[in-house]
C-alpha cells in the first residue's frame, strides 16, 4: 500500500486512527521507522467493500478461529495487527512455550501475525520495564515491538516474520490471501495452519496444500527424510512437500552478514583471516531486509523501481527463498508466494514449528491456482496425494542455494510501503 491509502484506510476506520492517534506521543519515542510492506497480490485483488478497522473481538456468528502457538524452547509475546475488519480484540500478549492462545476474528478480517522476543513489559503493559537492557528508546522487545506496549495496532519494528492474511479478498470477498513474508526481516520460525471448519467444502482440503512453513533458524529444522528421491514428510502426521536442500549449515548463514541485527564479532581485533561467512553466528540471529535496512528505493522497488523489470531480488530475497520457498521475499515475487483458498476456514500460526520448510507453491501450483478458483476437485485431491508431484517439487527446491556474499550487495527488496502513522506524524 502506499501512504495515501494508508492513511485513507485510516480514514475508513476511524477506532483505528483513535487508537493510532492516541498512541502517537508514545510511538514517537521510537527512532527505527517501522514500515510495513503488504503483499501486493492483495492490493491489486482486494475485495472492494469498505471493511472498517474494528478492534473486536467480533461477534460469534461471525467469527473465524485465529489460533497462536508457541512451539519455541522460549517464552514470545504474539503480536496481532488489524488493517481491516474486525480484530481479535487483542494485539499481543504473553505465550510460554508449549502453549496456544485460541482467538476469533471476523471472518472479513485482514491483518498479520508476528512474534516478538526477549521483552520485558512495565506490569501494566503499557511500556517497557528496561529489564532487558532495550532501554532508551522506549522498546520492550529485542525483535518485533512496537512502542514498547504489550498489545500492538498495525505492525511492529523490523525484522519480523510476518503471516499476513486477507480473510475475504478477491472482488466478490470470497478468497482468503494469506502468505509468508520475510520482507520485512525475519525474526522467528512460522507456519501458517489451515483450520478446516465445518463446511464439507473446505473440510477436505489437503494440509499439503495449506500449511506453508519457513524454518531459516539454524538447528530449529529436520533434516531431510532418507528415503526416496528427497524424503517427503515434514512430520509423518502432516506430511508437506518440503524444500530438500538446506542443512543446519547453510541456514546459519543465510542472512547476508550486514543484515544481521546484531553482527557478532570478528576475531582477532579486525586483522582476522576468515571471510564473515566463516564465523559462527548466534542461533537466533534475527535478519534485516535490504529495504528495512538501507530503505533505498533499489532495494524497496519503490519510485523509478516499482517496476518488476527493473526492480529485480537482491541477495536477501534470493537467499530467504532458498531457505522458504514459499515466502514472500521482495516486491514482485508475489505470484510465488500467494496463497488463495476459498474462504471460511480458520487460522493457526505457529512459532518454531517441527519440520522443515515447504515447497509448496512450486510443486503444487497447478492445484493451488484451480483450489482458489473453483474449490476442492477430486483431481486436486488426488494430486495432492500423489507422490510422483511431490518428490518432482522437491527436486526443483534444491535449484535455488543460499549464496555467499558478493562484492557488491545487490540488495532489492520489497514494495508498497504502508508507512504508519507515527513515521507520518512524528
Ligand atoms: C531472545 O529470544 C530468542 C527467541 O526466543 C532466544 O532464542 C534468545 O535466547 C533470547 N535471548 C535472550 C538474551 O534472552
Ligand atoms: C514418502 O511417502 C510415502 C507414502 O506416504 C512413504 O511410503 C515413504 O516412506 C515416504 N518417504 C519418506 C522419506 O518419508
Ligand atoms: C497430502 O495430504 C493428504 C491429506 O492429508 C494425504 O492423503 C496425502 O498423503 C498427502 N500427500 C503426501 C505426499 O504425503
Ligand atoms: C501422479 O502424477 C504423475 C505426474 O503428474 C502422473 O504421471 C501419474 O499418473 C500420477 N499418478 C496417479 C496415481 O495419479
Amino acid at each position: 500500500m502506499s501512504k495515501t491509502n494508508s492513511l485513507s484506510a485510516m480514514r475508513r476506520s476511524p477506532s483505528l486512527s483513535r487508537l493510532l492517534l492516541a498512541a502517537i506521543p508514545l510511538l514517537c519515542l521510537i527512532q527505527t521507522v517501522s514500515a510495513y510492506h503488504m503483499n501486493p497480490f492483495f492490493e491489486r485483488n482486494a475485495n472492494p467493500l469498505p471493511r472498517p478497522a474494528r478492534w473486536g473481538p467480533p461477534m460469534k456468528r461471525d467469527s473465524i478461529p485465529l489460533v497462536i502457538s508457541n512451539n519455541c524452547a522460549e517464552t514470545i509475546w504474539p503480536a496481532i495487527g488489524t488493517q481491516a475488519g474486525t480484530g481479535a480484540g487483542t494485539g499481543g500478549f504473553e505465550l510460554s512455550p508449549g502453549n496456544s492462545k485460541s482467538l476469533t476474528v471476523s471472518g472479513d478480517w485482514q491483518g498479520r501475525v508476528w512474534g516478538r522476543t526477549n521483552c520485558s513489559f512495565n506490569v501494566a503493559g503499557n511500556g517497557a520495564s528496561n529489564l532487558n537492557g532495550v532501554d532508551g528508546s522506549g522498546a520492550a522487545c529485542v525483535t518485533g515491538d512496537c512502542a514498547g506496549v504489550l498489545s500492538c495496532v498495525l505492525t511492529g519494528r523490523t525484522p519480523i516474520t510476518l503471516a499476513e492474511f486477507d480473510l475475504a479478498g478477491g472482488t466478490g470477498g470470497e478468497q482468503t490471501f494469506y502468505d509468508i513474508s520475510l520482507v520485512d526481516g525475519y525474526n522467528l520460525p512460522m507456519q501458517v495452519i489451515y483450520i478446516p471448519g465445518n463446511n464439507p467444502k473446505l473440510k477436505n482440503i489437503p494440509p499439503n496444500l495449506t500449511n506453508a512453513a519457513c524454518i531459516a533458524t539454524a538447528g530449529l529444522m529436520s533434516a531431510p527424510a532418507g528415503s526416496g528421491t528427497s524424503g517427503n514428510a515434514t512430520t509423518t502426521a502432516n506430511p508437506l512437500p518440503y524444500e530438500s536442500r538446506q542443512d543446519s549449515k547453510s541456514i546459519a548463514s543465510w542472512c547476508p552478514w550486514d543484515l544481521q541485527v546484531k553482527q557478532p564479532t570478528k576475531p582477532g581485533d579486525g586483522v582476522y583471516p576468515y571471510p564473515d561467512d566463516n564465523i559462527q553466528r548466534p542461533i537466533f540471529d534475527p535478519c534485516l531486509s535490504a529495504c528495512a535496512k538501507n530503505n533505498l528505493p533499489k532495494d524497496c522497488c519503490t519510485g523509478s523501481y516499482n517496476d518488476a523489470k527493473k526492480c529485480k531480488p537482491g541477495l536477501y530475497s534470493r537467499n530467504a527463498k532458498a531457505v522458504c520457498p514459499d515466502v514472500y521475499s521482495f516486491a514482485f515475487d508475489d505470484q510465488t508466494s500467494t496463497f488463495v483458498i476459498p474462504t471460511g476456514g480458520g487460522w493457526e500460526v505457529k512459532f518454531c514449528p517441527e519440520g522443515r520448510s515447504t515447497n509448496i507453491i512450486n510443486t503444487f501450483k497447478s492445484q493451488l491456482g484451480a483450489l482458489g478458483q473453483s474449490g476442492l476437485t477430486k483431481a486436486i485431491e488426488d494430486a495432492a496425494a500423489n507422490m510422483t508431484i511431490i518428490e518432482e517439487g522437491a527436486k526443483k527446491s534444491g535449484a535455488e542455494r543460499v549464496r555467499g556474499e558478493p562484492a557488491m550487495g545487490r540488495g532489492s527488496l520489497g514494495a508498497l510501503v504502508v508507512v504508519v502513522a507515527w513515521a507520518v506524524l512524528c
